[in-house]
């Protein structure tokens, strides 16, 4: 990536600051990282951890800004941008929206039509470094600036591009709730196994190495997950067992209708929130 100056609104967040740290660990300059946020203890603890300059004045910040990075709650998003209309219609620079549920339309209402913007998706591994983003880019940004949003999600993970805005519904119920699921899913591993008399600990412990290993093991293998799975399957084997009750309850369906139900709910919230 060029040594554009990244301005963050928001920065000192989880969001921004996942990503921060990780350009930070690729080696990003910090000197051309700009955080800005609403408190100043948060931001002067937030500068103490990584070094990069801080600041309360949305405005300022998003007047020297190459690429504008917003990641403040989605609810709070039109009046910050009505905020920092001004000084982002002069300047221009891409702006790159971390934000659940907004479309590129309100944007373009409440900062004005001209300016670049791609929407970024992530989720909370960013944290860990092992984030999943999904990007897209409207007709207008460029190629080098497609490659800036893509530089800067694959700075804590993996980055994928959708062709669609309504695309981004989809990448929020995969991989934006995702994490949840997975969460939800160990959470029960971890309930069952206590209940049948595991100590906690060990139940715990047991079933995250064994999601990292799963995870880990299908990332690496030339094989799909569909094998993967029949490959710990033996013929009326233990594990045949558990998979024919996961199978007989209907977990491929309830797993598709959650899905459905959060895209569905990201479609909503995108109504609610183009006001
Ligand atoms: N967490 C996720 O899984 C996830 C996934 C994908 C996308 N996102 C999106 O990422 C964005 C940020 O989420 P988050 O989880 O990182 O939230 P967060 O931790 O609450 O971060 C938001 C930050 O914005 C600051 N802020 C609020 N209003 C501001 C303003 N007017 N000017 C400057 N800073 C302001 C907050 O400061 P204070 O603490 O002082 O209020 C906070 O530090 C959201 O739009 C969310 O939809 C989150």
């Amino acid at each position: 990536m060029e040594r554009e100056k990244l301005v963050f609104i928001g920065g000192a967040g989880n969001m921004a600051g996942a990503v921060i740290g990780g350009l930070l660990t690729s080696g990003y300059p910090s000197e051309q990282i700009l955080a800005t946020g609403r408190n100043n203890d948060k931001l002067a603890k937030f500068k103490a951890r990584t070094g990069v300059e801080v600041t309360t004045d949305n405005a300022a910040a998003a007047s020297e800004a190459d690429v504008l990075v917003l990641s403040v709650k989605p609810q709070m998003m039109k009046d910050l941008c009505t905020s920092i209309a001004s000084p982002v219609r002069e300047r221009k620079p891409l702006v790159i929206t971390l934000a659940a549920g907004i479309p590129l339309a309100a944007y373009r209402r409440w900062l004005g039509s001209g300016v670049p913007i791609v929407r970024a998706m992530p989720n909370t591994p960013a944290q860990v470094g092992a984030g999943a983003t999904g990007l897209f880019a409207p007709d207008g940004v460029s190629a080098a600036q497609r490659q800036i949003a893509e530089e800067m999600a694959t700075a804590v993970g993996i980055a994928v591009w959708v062709e669609r805005e309504s695309g981004i519904d989809q990448v929020i119920a995969v991989s934006g709730s995702g994490p949840a699921y997975f969460f939800q899913f160990m959470e029960s591993m971890i309930d069952a196994a206590a209940k049948a008399g595991m100590r906690r600990e060990d139940a715990e412990r047991l079933t995250l190495q064994t999601a990292l290993g799963a995870a880990k093991l299908a990332l690496s293998s030339d094989v799909d997950v569909a094998q993967l799975k029949r490959n710990v399957m033996s013929p009326n084997g233990t594990t045949e067992r558990a998979i024919q009750r996961f199978l007989s309850g209907g977990l491929p369906q309830l797993v598709e209708e959650a899905m459905r139900d959060c895209a569905t709910r990201a479609a909503e919230m995108a109504r609610e929130l183009d006001t």
